[in-house]
């Protein structure tokens, strides 16, 4: 039975506390959950083996799994994104200065400033919202040597382009593609590109292992170097080791939770697809809002719906707008707000503290996620459309009042 479409007026929003928030609480990044009766079984092989981490049989199908999804050679299992994205920077030797967008989550800097690389930021292109390659170049100075592109809500970063600057410039290039797991562009799926890419399986990502992540390259020597470097430096012999190295081993049943997270991704994506396509029909054309469109001629996970919300045009603020569908217990987020320069530790920092990114700010005061994903029903999405409308059509008035 269908939810019927809860549509207040615009004097009964919660916002002015002339009505209780409607229903139970929509989340952007909630859980998608994966059969039961499979994830169960396995949780018993597993417990039955005693075979609880290192390199276990799941974690070891898991990476197959991923290997032969993202067509490439190698895909490492690890702990998180995060400890991933430094993992790699530690094996490509990186020193200095390392170019990354400014429009980004943290985890991209911070794993960067974590092993002692300085991140510079660089502003981000206004349609894609991904890292501006015109503007990498004059950022680039002898102690700079990589470059980190992150594909943002799954869209690719210019590949060629930055492609083209590593190489005449003789950098690295890699990837945090967090977002970008099952996305393509010209048809080749993101995982193959740059140096080494980095996806997250965190638990808000459309395909989760609780907490995970893989590294994927087709460099035979950086593939080692990347897998025993998430296992302390040892490196196959007993008790030999290599070089330094940290602890960042995806533990058996984040594997048995992705394996078979992956066994319904056709499914997964397929709601996010038509939850994408409700949002577009109701939001697309409405007057002040950029709806960001996916590329449906690519692969594509859809898992973000993203809207920007021009204040000069609507008279309403993107902060205004989240509250109004907050308080109506839409929890649609502000990402990312504040950008990378204005958050600690780089706020402060003289290197940062005078960074003047234009489409970064403007990203950061008009971007909101909307809540998408399995967990999300037909009727929510055309409610939370109309609250939107709503906000946006009575922007002035609602900004004046509250
Ligand atoms: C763009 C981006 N990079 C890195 C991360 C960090 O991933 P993890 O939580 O797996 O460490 C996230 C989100 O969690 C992200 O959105």
């Amino acid at each position: 039975m269908t939810t019927p479409l809860h549509k207040p007026t615009l004097n009964d929003l919660a916002i002015f506390g002339n009505a209780p928030a409607f229903r139970d609480k929509l989340y952007v990044g909630r859980p998608n959950i994966p059969d039961r009766d499979k994830l169960f079984e396995r949780i018993n092989t597993m417990l039955d083996s005693r075979w609880l981490s290192n390199q276990g049989p799941f974690e070891q199908a898991f990476e197959r799994r991923c290997a032969e999804i993202l067509g490439v050679k190698h895909a490492i299992a690890m702990t998180n994104a995060t400890l991933g994205l430094e993992i790699v920077a530690h094996a490509l030797g990186l020193t200095g200065e390392v170019i990354v967008p400014a429009y980004t989550f943290v985890a991209t800097a911070h794993a960067l400033r974590w092993i002692g690389l300085t991140p510079v930021l660089c502003d981000a292109d206004p349609v894609t919202h991904n890292i501006d390659p015109n503007q990498v170049e004059a950022l680039i100075t002898p102690r700079t040597s990589a470059i980190c592109g992150t594909h943002l809500w799954g869209t690719p970063c210019d590949v060629d382009a930055l492609a083209a600057i590593g190489r005449k410039h003789n950098l690295r290039l890699f990837y945090d593609a967090a977002h970008a797991f099952a996305c393509s562009t010209r048809q080749v799926p993101i995982g193959g590109f740059g140096d080494a890419e980095v996806f997250s399986f965190h638990a808000t990502k459309f395909i989760n292992s609780f907490e995970g992540g893989i590294v994927t390259t087709n460099d035979d020597g950086l593939a080692e170097r990347i897998g025993n470097m998430r296992r302390f430096g040892f490196h196959g012999i007993p008790d030999s080791v290599k070089y330094l190295g940290t602890n960042a081993k995806m533990p058996e049943i984040s594997a048995v939770m992705g394996l078979t997270s992956l066994e319904s991704m056709p499914d997964i994506i397929a709601v996010n697809r038509r939850n994408y396509a409700q949002y577009e029909a109701a939001l697309g054309e409405l007057d002040g809002v950029r709806f960001y469109r996916h590329n449906a001629q690519e692969q594509h996970n859809f898992q973000y719906v993203v809207i920007e919300v021009n204040e000069a045009v609507t008279g309403i603020s993107r902060d205004k707008v989240v509250r109004v569908l907050q308080a109506e217990n839409v929890l649609a987020r502000r990402y990312f707000a504040p950008g990378l320069h204005r958050m600690e530790p780089y706020a402060s920092d003289p290197r940062y503290a005078n960074l003047h990114l234009p489409v970064t700010e403007r990203l950061c005061n008009e971007v909101i996620l909307l809540p998408s994903g399995t967990a999300v029903s037909e009727a929510e999405i055309a409610e939370t459309c109309h609250l939107i409308t709503l906000a946006v059509e009575h922007g002035r008035e609602l900004s004046g009042r509250q």
